[in-house]
């Protein structure tokens, strides 16, 4: 099947990183956490794990603790130049990624040249190679020295965040245009303020409303900050955004919790920005069922992590997002754990068609980027969850190996953009022992999984075995 070009000539195709979970090498307040963690993440594994259908299979991965510390990282810090040929045999025009605020001042008000200097020749990179860099800002690590002060607790801790955007927009200013400030507030206060499960595992629910009005208030600076400096550059915010609905639609119980979730999941942080966004990122995982005041979502397809998958659900969030706030959105996150690569084709195509709709409902969406480009550190999770487009071989010299998935996306896009097929063969990544060729070579005509086939691939997915 040959996709219409339904997407305009300038869409922002891409995938997402950041920059703890690829990098290595990074010296932040995760990292401290990491090392005084690993043991304990290692010994509870199977408390907290293994309910999931790869348990089997990660078990081994999991319950040894050099699964949590994020280390080496896949090495992107000194193979950015390789990963970027890879997003341009993709054939992406874009990349989201981060700057490592612990490396770029890694002591109170001293700049780490060589650092500021590394992102300078990174952001060249991506230039040279025709890709727009989209920069996020703080994707929740910071330097110690600033976790030490409390962080985003203290409103007066604002100005050291103002006075790094202000670093950032001095020295990157003339090569940047799209700029995330924060990655997923509501995340981030959520699992350190909420739930305590991670760094600096607070349960405090006054802390968790602080924090979440200071991010607020950092965003608002920030964007202040940013349009002042470089007036031409577009600058938003990437929020979780879920799909949030009613199980029964009719149901008064079930739409009230509905609106409630939507409001304080979705819409308080975003309405207290709607006048200092030039677009909105919109990172999409989930689609949640609401039954009376509780989450009741299918049983099946699951990801590898137990997420219930309806990659389609982007579709209703974009079209409430931009009824709401009538801004540009690019989609700043999206993708699934999937260390098989069973269900990342299905997943993209089906964001691809969901995209689609809501352009064709007048909606401006700008842009697409996966997460992840690479397989990466996953937060408390580790190493073994796997939602990179290109694998990484960690123990043999961090290998890069396309997925079929990512194959096939860089397919869609080269048809959809009508080059021809010698051309794409010609630029397609080593496809190593792990991609069939036959993936390459023939077309598979991709239409909506049918009911039965979408069964089997689940059945499937019970016997699956990680990389
Ligand atoms: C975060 C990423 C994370 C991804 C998958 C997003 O919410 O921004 O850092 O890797 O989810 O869990």
């Amino acid at each position: 099947m040959k996709p219409q070009q339904k997407f305009p000539d300038d869409f922002l195709w891409g995938a997402s990183t950041a920059s703890h979970q690829v990098e290595g090498g990074t010296v932040n307040q995760w990292t401290a956490w990491e090392l005084a963690n690993a043991a304990e993440l290692a010994r509870t594994a199977e408390k907290r794990l293994g309910h999931l259908a790869v348990w089997p299979d990660v078990k081994a991965q999991a319950e040894d603790p050099e699964n949590y510390v994020s280390g080496d990282g896949v090495d992107h810090y000194n193979r950015y130049e390789e990963d970027f040929d890879l997003l341009k045999k993709l054939q992406f025009n874009s990349f989201r990624f981060g700057m490592e605020w612990s490396r770029i001042e890694p002591a109170e008000g001293q700049w780490n040249a060589e650092a500021v200097q590394h992102y300078r020749d990174y952001i060249a990179a991506l230039k040279k190679r025709g890709i727009e860099p989209i920069l996020n800002i703080w994707h929740w690590t910071m330097p110690t020295w600033f976790t030490d002060k409390g962080a985003f607790e203290k409103p007066e801790n604002l100005v050291y965040f103002d006075r790094f955007v202000q670093k950032i927009a001095d020295e990157y200013g003339d090569d940047i245009k799209y700029i995330l400030t924060l990655n997923e507030p509501n995340v981030y206060t959520s699992f350190s303020y909420l739930n305590g499960e991670w760094p600096p595992q607070q349960k405090s629910p006054l802390l968790f409303f602080k924090v979440y009005r200071n991010l607020a208030k950092a965003h608002r600076r920030a964007y202040v900050i940013l349009k002042a400096s470089i007036p031409n550059s577009q600058v938003g915010i990437a929020m979780q955004l879920g799909n949030i609905q009613a199980k029964r639609p009719h149901n008064i119980i079930d739409s009230a919790a509905t609106k409630i979730m939507r409001y304080a999941w979705n819409w308080w942080f975003l309405n207290r920005v709607r006048k200092s966004q030039d677009f909105i990122g919109v990172n999409y995982y989930f689609t949640d069922y609401y039954r009376n005041n509780y989450r009741q979502n299918p049983k099946v397809p699951l990801q590898d992590l137990g997420w219930y998958m309806e990659p389609d659900g982007l579709y209703p969030l974009l079209l409430r997002t931009w009824v709401r706030y009538k801004k540009p959105l690019m989609v700043t996150e999206n993708g699934v754990a999937d260390a098989n690569d069973e269900y990342r084709e299905w997943w993209l195509e089906q964001s691809m068609l969901a995209m689609e709709r809501a352009l064709s409902e007048g909606v401006d969406v700008r842009g697409y980027q996966h997460w992840s480009l690479l397989d990466n550190f996953e937060w408390k999770y580790g190493w073994w969850p796997k939602f990179g487009l290109i694998a990484v071989d960690r123990e043999h010299d961090m290998k890069r190996t396309a997925r079929s998935s990512a194959i096939w996306f860089a397919r869609y896009l080269r048809d959809m953009r009508e080059e021809p097929a010698e051309v794409l063969k010609a630029k397609m990544p080593d496809a190593g022992s792990t991609v069939k060729q036959s993936a390459i070579q023939t077309p598979k005509p991709k239409h909506l999984l049918s009911a039965a086939h979408r069964i089997r691939q689940i059945r499937k997915s019970t016997s699956k075995k990680v990389m």
